[in-house]
């Protein structure tokens, strides 16, 4: 029986280290799950044989009523910090210079490696079993979280092997995965509660509960990134050893460590890093670069409260303190209204933002936010600017503040508005003869995934609409050149281009022309589906909601837009008129299977391109079979650059990797 439970145990952990460790686990949950639960069986049977280190204790019990302090064996310090280039050569000189006084023969190597932003945390093993955890607090003195710490399933309960020392004190950060950190918000959304400003305060919020079942719900990892202390000396001669020496114990550790000799190439990792922030599963605020060699590490010991050996390179804020300055609502394509806070300018994430989305009232309400009120600005990717939170204790008179109400008409239309039963969304009931609802219904219509109307912009779509040369939709198809030409900076050229563009696109496949209608909910998925069940517009358009429902996907929202959709007066004239004007929709059949043309290659883009994003360059490239990478190596076939590209482009050139502009890479996939 003890054996038994002695193997359900190992194989639990190892299953747990290949999942959290290794990220590559070899069962499915499933497994993991009824293996979990023959130990649990047995254990509830065999009570006098439950131990501490069993996965199934990793919750325990009973809330506590306060943590206890912890006093560290060695002080928790932090680090310098480097903004630039020229920081981390100083960096380099300074130790250069204290080293070759010393040994001059040394030579002086750097481990890199992502600085993550979450909690600091301290973890002490005797004899390979977990003690306790305890967060940094002042440097000296921590609170014991070590119940907490224990339901985090990527942290080691008891060492793996046996070559560790008696003593060891791991050091690492809990972070929350930005995923999990979006679940939890979008629950705390649903149930009405305070969501978290981020992914950093989301993991302290999780860390400092008294009951750690909450801690355990929360979906936190931990990731070492060195050793406080170990009885028998160092672990190993180097930093980067050490933490393969970890990860053999069974820590979670940094997939993207690298060393270098280089402070130029430890510079473009910082760099690259930074490009790939965004797309990363957790909150990085930097890079860090240590001194490899332990011994020297010693030697070269600390100033005041940071190492000389380390230092923590910063990429720029992506959060800001600034002001709201008032408040405007913005009337969408199905007449939803949106309100948009008008923001002081603030440098944030690498851009000026002065604009945020407030979504909707309910968000304003969360926020309790006021017109004259300071906000943090959060800006991560590509992602529009959000506001996170109101910064209620830099109100100083609560008279200058001015409450944010929604208007009861459409500030374009002046038609009422009205709020739907969800009470959440308001929209403006003036549909068609609201021109905002026409202006969006006529930029999607002509978008890339809709009919996509090469040179009809969104700037032009306003003018057209502002200055009463086009009415509706279907109007489009009846400009012509002359017309044109009257508008701002349209020459004979691109007024006749357009012109071509727009009859084009009377050849379209069905499924994007039930994109481009704009049925509220009918995303480019849904469309697809539709056109591959309906075949042609006819069926679609008179079908039923059982009919539809019964297409997987469907739900009866949805189910209901579509056929009220084609049910109104309206858009049955504006479909007779597309078949006058001579659309010709071409059903799924007809087209053949797309061929891959670029496929087998491998892409890399860099910088900022002009009209795409990276995100749909890189779905341009996909859809056409081909591979797209983060970073730049000998099997790379092509690097797309864009404005600022860095050392990307250079890495590139040395390997002689052909370099594409953003045109050379659209002609390349409309004829490869
Ligand atoms: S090394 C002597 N490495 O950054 C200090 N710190 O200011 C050794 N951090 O609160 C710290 N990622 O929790 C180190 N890869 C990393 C890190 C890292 C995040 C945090 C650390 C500390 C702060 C240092």
């Amino acid at each position: 029986l003890i054996v038994r439970f002695q193997q359900l145990k190992e194989t639990l952990n190892h299953y747990n280290y290949q999942y959290y460790v290794l990220d590559d686990p070899s069962v499915p949950d499933s497994e993991y799950d009824r293996i979990f639960q023959e130990l649990k069986q047995l254990e509830s049977a065999h009570p006098e044989l439950i131990t501490k280190d069993s996965p199934t204790q990793r919750v325990g019990a009973h809330p506590l009523a306060a943590f206890e302090q912890i006093e560290h064996k060695v002080p928790m310090l932090s680090l310098d910090n480097a903004f630039s280039f020229e920081d981390l050569q100083q960096f380099q000189k300074r130790i250069s210079k204290l080293i070759t006084n010393e040994n001059p023969s040394n030579d002086l190597e750097f481990t890199l490696e992502p600085k993550l932003d979450g909690v600091a945390v301290s973890l002490y093993y005797e004899n390979g079993q977990l003690v306790y955890g305890a967060t940094r607090g002042d440097g000296k003195v921590g609170e014991d979280i070590t119940l907490n710490v224990r339901t985090i399933n990527s942290i080691p309960l008891v060492l793996r092997h046996t070559d560790y020392p008696e003593q060891l004190e791991v050091r690492g950060e809990i972070f929350m995965p930005v995923d999990s950190f979006n679940q939890l918000n979008q629950k705390a959304s649903d149930d009405g509660t305070k969501a978290f400003v981020n992914p950093r305060n989301a993991a302290s919020g999780s860390l400092r509960q008294l009951d750690p079942k909450i801690t355990a719900s929360r979906k936190l990892k931990m990731c070492a990134y060195g050793v406080g202390f170990s009885s028998s000396g160092g672990i190993a001669k180097t930093h980067y050893k050490s933490l393969e020496k970890l990860k053999e114990w069974g820590f979670h550790i940094s997939s993207k460590l690298s060393k270098s000799s280089s402070i130029e190439e430890c510079f473009s990792f910082c760099e690259d890093l930074g490009q790939e922030r965004n797309s990363l599963n957790y909150d990085i605020d930097g890079a860090v670069v240590k001194v490899n060699n332990l011994a020297l590490q010693d030697k070269l010991g600390f100033v005041s409260r940071s190492p000389r050996w380390a230092i923590a390179y910063k990429f720029p804020a992506q959060e800001k303190i600034t002001k709201l300055l008032s408040v405007d609502f913005q009337v969408g394509r199905t007449g939803v209204i949106t309100p948009v806070a008008r923001l002081e300018p603030v440098f944030v994430g690498g851009v000026t933002v002065s604009n945020a989305t407030l979504h909707n009232m309910d968000e304003i309400d969360r926020l309790g936010l006021q017109i004259g009120d300071f906000v943090i600005v959060r800006r991560a990717g590509d992602v529009i600017p959000k506001i996170s939170s109101t910064v209620i204790s830099r109100r100083t008179k609560e008279a200058e503040l001015k409450e944010i109400k929604l208007p009861e008409r459409c500030p374009i239309c002046d038609s009422l508005i009205e709020i739907e039963s969800t009470g959440v969304i308001a929209r403006c009931s003036g549909t068609l003869i609201c021109p905002a609802q026409l202006k969006e219904s006529i930029k999607h219509f002509a978008s890339r995934k809709a009919m996509d109307i090469d040179g009809l912009g969104d700037k032009l779509v306003e003018q057209l609409i502002d200055k009463n040369i086009i009415h509706g939709i279907t109007d489009l198809y009846k400009l012509d050149v002359n017309r044109l030409t009257l508008l701002d900076r349209m020459a004979e050229k691109s007024a006749k281009k357009l012109v071509d563009a727009i009859n084009k696109s009377k050849n379209i496949s069905l499924s994007k022309f039930i994109y481009a209608l704009g049925i509220p909910e009918v995303g480019e998925t849904t469309a697809e589906l539709l056109a591959k069940q309906f075949i042609t517009l006819e069926r679609l358009s008179s079908s039923d909601e059982k009919s539809l429902l019964e297409l997987k996907d469907i739900g009866p929202v949805v189910a209901c837009n579509i056929v009220s959709f084609f049910q109104q007066r309206t858009n049955i004239d504006k479909l007779d008129q597309f078949i006058e004007l001579g659309l010709n929709l071409i059903s799924p059949e007809q087209i053949e299977p797309s061929k891959q043309s670029l496929s087998g290659k491998s892409f890399v883009i860099t910088g900022t391109l002009a009209n795409l994003s990276r995100e749909e360059m890189s779905q341009k490239l996909k859809d056409c079979g081909a591979k797209v990478q983060s970073s730049v190596s000998k099997k790379t076939d092509y690097l797309i650059a864009g404005e600022a590209a860095g050392s990307k482009l250079t890495k590139a050139l040395d390997l002689d990797i052909e370099i594409l502009s953003e045109e050379s890479a659209l002609s390349l996939i409309k004829s490869p």
